[in-house]
C-alpha cells in the first residue's frame, strides 16, 4: 500500500472514536485531511468540530462541517490528529505543518488524543525529525543560541524567501540534533523559555491512543 492508501486507511478508523452527538477535535495535516474527508460521511451525526488551524478550518466548512471555536465549547470526548513521530510510549513530536500551538491547545481541550498515522511516523525514540518550536519573532536569535547550547541546531522555516508566519502571527524554528532521551522533561524546560509560544514535543499532551497504517491493516496501540 502507498503511504497515501494508509493515511486514508487510518483517517477512516478514526472514525469509530468519534461519539454520536460530540463536538469534536480536529487536528491538521494531510492524514487529517484523510479523516476530515471521511468525516463527511456522519457530519450530521456530529453537532461539529474545534480545529487546529485555518487550513482545516476551511477544509471542514467546505464539507458542511460546523466549525466551533474553543470558548464556546467544554471539555472535547476526542482529539483527532497526525504526528511527525510518535514512540512507544505516545510521546510526539509535531508541527510539521505548522499548526503545533493551536493543535496543543485544542488536545489540551480533549479527554483523548487518537493518533493517526502512517507506520513512517512510528519511532523507538524521538528525535530524527527536526523539532519545530513556534516562536515570538524578537526572541528568534537568542532562542537559536539557546538551543544551540542544547547541541541543537535551528533553523527559522521559510515559505519561499520570507519567513513562514504561522496562523498566531509568529514565526517557526525547526531545531534538528536534539537529543530527546527525556521527552516530558524537554518539553517542560523549553516551555519556559521567553519568546517559545509551544515546543512541538507533545508529551504532557501525548496520544492515548494510536491508529498505526502498515501493510498488515491499522493495528490500534493503546499508552
Ligand atoms: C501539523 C502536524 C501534523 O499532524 C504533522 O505534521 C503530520 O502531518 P501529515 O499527516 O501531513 O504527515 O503536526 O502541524
Amino acid at each position: 500500500m502507498t503511504q497515501d492508501e494508509l493515511k486514508t486507511l487510518v483517517g477512516q478508523a478514526a472514525l469509530s472514536y468519534v461519539p454520536e452527538g460530540a463536538v469534536i477535535g480536529v487536528g491538521t495535516g494531510s492524514t487529517v485531511n484523510k479523516f476530515i474527508e471521511a468525516l463527511a460521511s456522519m457530519k450530521t451525526q456530529i453537532a461539529g468540530a474545534v480545529s487546529s488551524s485555518e487550513a482545516s478550518t476551511a477544509r471542514l466548512r467546505a464539507l458542511g462541517i460546523r466549525v466551533l471555536d474553543c470558548n464556546e465549547v467544554g471539555d472535547l470526548a476526542v482529539y483527532v490528529d497526525g504526528a511527525d513521530e510518535i514512540d512507544p510510549a505516545g510521546f510526539m513530536i509535531k508541527g510539521g505543518g505548522a499548526a503545533l500551538t493551536r493543535e496543543k491547545i485544542v488536545a489540551a481541550q480533549s479527554r483523548r488524543f487518537i493518533c493517526i498515522a502512517d507506520e513512517s511516523k512510528w519511532v523507538p525514540r524521538l528525535g530524527a525529525f527536526p523539532v519545530p518550536v513556534e516562536i515570538i519573532p524578537m526572541a528568534g536569535a537568542r532562542l537559536m543560541h539557546q538551543f544551540q547550547a542544547l547541541g541543537g541546531q535551528a533553523r527559522l522555516r521559510m515559505r519561499g524567501d520570507q519567513p513562514l508566519i504561522t496562523d498566531n502571527g509568529q514565526h517557526i524554528l525547526d531545531v534538528s540534533g536534539l537529543q530527546l532521551a527525556d521527552p516530558l522533561a524537554f518539553e517542560m524546560q523549553v516551555s519556559q523559555w521567553p519568546g517559545v509560544v509551544t515546543v512541538g514535543v507533545f508529551a504532557v499532551q501525548k496520544a492515548n491512543v494510536c491508529l498505526l497504517g502498515t501493510s498488515q491493516g491499522v493495528k490500534t496501540i493503546c499508552f
